[in-house]
């Protein structure tokens, strides 16, 4: 169990609770506890810190003198689930934390969800306080309370993933703790019927049918027909300034570093909390077929989506994306080199560094990385953050954002957090 956790018995007792509980909310808060605890164990070099750049890198990222962008520094990043969206976060955690933004942080890691974002779940948010610079960890999507907490200046986006890999993905991750998942037992089965398995309004299975949908904060259409569907997603299309694609992901980061006039260095992640894809089943046709069918309301809402993405990317130029995903990914691959044991992901089993071990759940294993030995602190740093997983970077934006109190003996010890 050290191992695994290096919290033996904390992790039993999780487990022990989880099968009792069986419920995504209680599940979620009883990591959220043990990740909590944990946080005093990362420890990345002292802040501030900056990558280390080359300077005419560094002065692009800043936004050149006479260039015609300047960087957008106001984000909200909708981080739907089993998107990908962690890559993304990883991105948006490192560009924040080298600029001394200000997250908009939940508590623990998802602001309440799956109930409807709200302000008041923002630590450290007051109505007259200062705004914040990024919002982008889990939410079921909420405009007027997101409008409450981010600048009116700031850039939306979020990423969809196809309805069918998506839905695999939430049934292999989500299998054991959501109820509709549970009862059938297999993909196959629930498949069969599932309207057998499924009951709306239990909690968790917002997971098990039109999970974008929800995320995106959308309620199931009031009325038959396409009309209903299309007028929600007209209004998405006016709130979100770009939705990236699971399945073109390369292509997302550079139409997005388009978009935010950001650096070459700004968009360049590695990928985060990916199963091995030995582990990925592929689904029969029929299966597909299914889960499509199932998923109605988010095959509408990413077809949709698909097209506005394309559209961008005509107007981008085909030729100068398909120059700019090429450097992307050379520049990746030169980085993985750098940085990484093994030049690659591996499972977690092998990653000793709690610090950098992904968090495990679900039937499929997890991928992480391990940095090479003896890199020089300055790629140490920038190298440790590449691999660092999304629960405990945000533990680590959380103790810079909130700093405890000095550890005084006399008066101030004692006092209350
Ligand atoms: C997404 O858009 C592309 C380009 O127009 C198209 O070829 C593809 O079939 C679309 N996919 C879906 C699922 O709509
Ligand atoms: C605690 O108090 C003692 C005596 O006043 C002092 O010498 C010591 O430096 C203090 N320690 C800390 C951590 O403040």
């Amino acid at each position: 169990m050290r191992v695994l956790y290096g919290h033996c018995c904390r992790f039993q007792v999780l487990w022990a609770a989880l099968a009792v509980s069986m419920t995504i909310g209680f599940t979620i808060q009883l990591f959220g506890v043990s990740f909590q605890k944990r946080a005093s164990l990362s420890q990345l070099p002292p802040t501030p810190w900056a990558p280390p750049l080359p300077k005419a890198e560094q002065e692009e990222a800043e936004g050149r003198p006479g260039h015609r962008c300047q960087p957008r520094r106001h984000l909200v990043f909708l981080k739907s689930h089993k998107t990908g969206s962690s890559t993304i976060i990883n991105l948006l955690h490192r560009f924040g934390d080298a600029r001394g933004l200000r997250f908009a942080l939940p508590a623990r890691y998802q602001f309440s969800y799956p109930n409807l974002f709200q302000a008041r779940r923002v630590k450290g948010w007051h109505p007259r306080g200062r705004p914040f610079d990024i919002l982008c960890h889990h939410m079921r999507f909420n405009l007027p309370e997101v409008q409450k907490v981010m600048p009116p200046d700031s850039f939306y986006f979020s990423i969809v993933r196809h309805p069918v890999s998506l839905a695999e993905s939430a049934f292999s991750y989500y299998r054991s703790v959501v109820p509709a998942f549970r009862r059938a037992g297999t993909l196959p089965q629930f498949l069969a019927s599932p309207q057998r398995f499924y009951r709306p309004s239990e909690r968790g299975n917002h997971y098990a049918r039109n999970l974008l949908w929800f995320d995106f904060g959308l309620d199931p259409p009031a009325a038959p027909g396409l009309a209903p569907i299309q007028a929600a997603l007209a209004t998405l299309e006016r709130t979100f300034h770009l939705v990236l694609l699971t399945e073109h992901m390369d292509e997302s980061l550079v139409l997005l570093r388009d978009a935010l006039c950001w650096g070459e260095e700004d968009i360049l992640a590695f990928r985060h909390n990916f199963r091995s894809p030995e582990s990925v089943r592929p689904l029969a046709p029929v299966e597909a077929a299914r889960l499509q069918a199932w998923n109605n309301l988010d095959w509408h809402l990413y077809t949709h989506f698909n097209r506005s993405f394309w559209e961008r990317a005509e107007r981008f130029g085909r030729a100068r994306l398909a120059r700019e995903v090429g450097a992307l990914r050379q520049r990746r691959a030169e980085r993985m080199q750098q940085c990484l044991q093994g030049g690659g992901p591996l499972e977690a089993g092998q990653i000793a560094d709690e610090r950098i071990r992904p968090f495990q759940f679900g039937q499929a294993p997890i991928l992480g990385y391990v940095l090479r030995p003896s890199l020089d602190p300055e790629w140490q740093a920038l190298c440790q953050r590449m691999v660092t997983p999304e629960l405990q970077y945000k533990d680590l934006l959380d103790a810079k954002q909130f700093p405890p109190p000095p550890q005084g003996n006399g008066s101030q010890a004692g006092g209350v957090r």
